[in-house]
């Protein structure tokens, strides 16, 4: 059987949201916006996930909006900034962000807006009072990840809220990688914006949601039969919506034991082959980290060829970002955090979740205890 360390790439679904999904695909044929039965059960059934997604991240259902995903969630916010912000045309983020939000801040660049990219330190956080250094009259929102997809580590997202609700700038938060493994309570975290996607935490790919927690100022990105309260046109993916509720009523239930359950299989890796693999570098803060997380550094090897190797004998293991696999090129995470280009190509990351358990974890240690030195002899080579 095979031994999947990836779960920041995406998870297996879980069986609980295979059986919701399963009723609403077999059951459930109608369009939530039809008026007869039909309709208003798949309406029904739409507006439960919505109640299960905002009582896992503490707000109000009416807060949420489904989308497509993180993705489309982070494009709709930072896109939708253009038609909406006639004059504050500035952006505050990091250098860690992930594609969907770097890619259309640049395309924000190329129409009129600035983006300042605040630095991180080696390990990886961001210093929130250099995010309020950058801060102007003009800013028309902040953008940062919660918790880093390739190192796991946690952004301080209550200080920068609170340094943004002090300035009065909108304050937008990937937490695609924190639901489900970090507490994430809007109740207590003043956030405008929040992004996120079923399939991080057990639920299905290609669906996910955006909460908006004040009015808005944002254009819709997708526009046509006005779902969605007018935020996004189309057609409702209602079994992927039942599924994403699903999969946020599981991560609700089971935060606490999840953290301690993930953190203890994280370590017991790292302690492995820490003791046994000289020459390794643990990447990241291991104090503010997902409980699941481990990014590491095998010097003098490839990360491509372990990765490789690992997946010859069973075992699912990232480069770098798996949203952009089949690319080598270095880790701008990690480059960010100071690492050189030919550092950044010999790291691993091993990501644990639901499924894996301590004999996976030893026999992967055992497997790296025999092909590290396999690996850093082909770089010699
Ligand atoms: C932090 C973060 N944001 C956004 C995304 C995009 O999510 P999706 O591909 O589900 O749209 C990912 C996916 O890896 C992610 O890790």
């Amino acid at each position: 059987m095979r031994i999947y360390l990836d779960h920041n790439a995406t998870t297996p679904v879980r069986e609980e949201v295979v059986e919701v999904m399963t009723a609403v695909l077999r059951e459930n044929p109608g369009n939530p916006s039809s008026t007869h039965a039909e309709g208003a059960a798949a309406l029904a059934a739409v507006t439960n996930a919505r109640e299960q997604v905002a009582s896992c991240l503490g707000t109000e259902p009416k807060r949420v909006f489904f989308t497509s995903g993180a993705t489309e969630s982070n494009n709709t916010l930072l896109c939708g900034l253009l038609a909406a912000n006639a004059s504050r045309r500035h952006v505050v983020t990091t250098t860690i962000e992930h594609p969907s939000v770097q890619e259309p801040c640049t395309w924000l660049e190329a129409r009129g807006f600035r983006v300042t990219r605040v630095p991180v330190d080696e390990d990886g956080r961001v210093d929130p009072s250099r995010l309020a250094e950058a801060i102007e009259d003009a800013t028309a929102l902040i953008s940062v990840i919660w918790a880093n997809n390739e190192t796991g580590v946690i952004q301080p997202i209550e200080e920068i809220a609170a340094c943004a609700e002090q300035r009065g700038v909108p304050f937008h938060v990937d937490a695609t990688q924190a639901i489900g493994k970090w507490p994430v309570d809007l109740s207590r975290i003043p956030v405008a914006y929040l992004s996120c996607s079923a399939h991080k935490f057990n639920g299905p790919k290609g669906v996910g949601a955006l909460v908006v927690a004040g009015d808005g100022g944002i254009e819709p990105l997708l526009l046509g039969g006005g779902q969605e309260r007018q935020r996004r046109g189309g057609t409702e993916n209602v079994s992927g919506i039942a599924g994403l509720g699903s999969a946020c009523a599981l991560a609700e239930q089971e935060l606490g034991e999840r953290r301690r359950r993930y953190a203890e299989l994280r370590d017991r890796l790292w302690r492995g082959i820490e003791t046994s693999i000289a020459g390794l570098r643990r990447n990241g803060s291991s104090e503010h980290v997902l409980p699941n997380t481990l990014n590491v550094e095998f010097a003098g090897s490839a990360g491509e060829v372990l990765l490789q190797a690992l997946d010859l004998e069973g075992v699912a293991v990232s480069a770098g970002a798996a949203c952009h696999s089949g690319s080598i090129s270095a880790s701008h995470v990690l480059t960010a955090m100071g690492r050189t280009p030919e550092e950044a190509r010999s790291c691993l990351r091993f990501s644990v979740g639901h499924g894996v358990d301590a004999a996976q974890i030893d026999r992967v240690i055992e497997l790296l205890e025999k092909l590290v030195p396999l690996a850093r002899e082909a770089v010699e080579a």
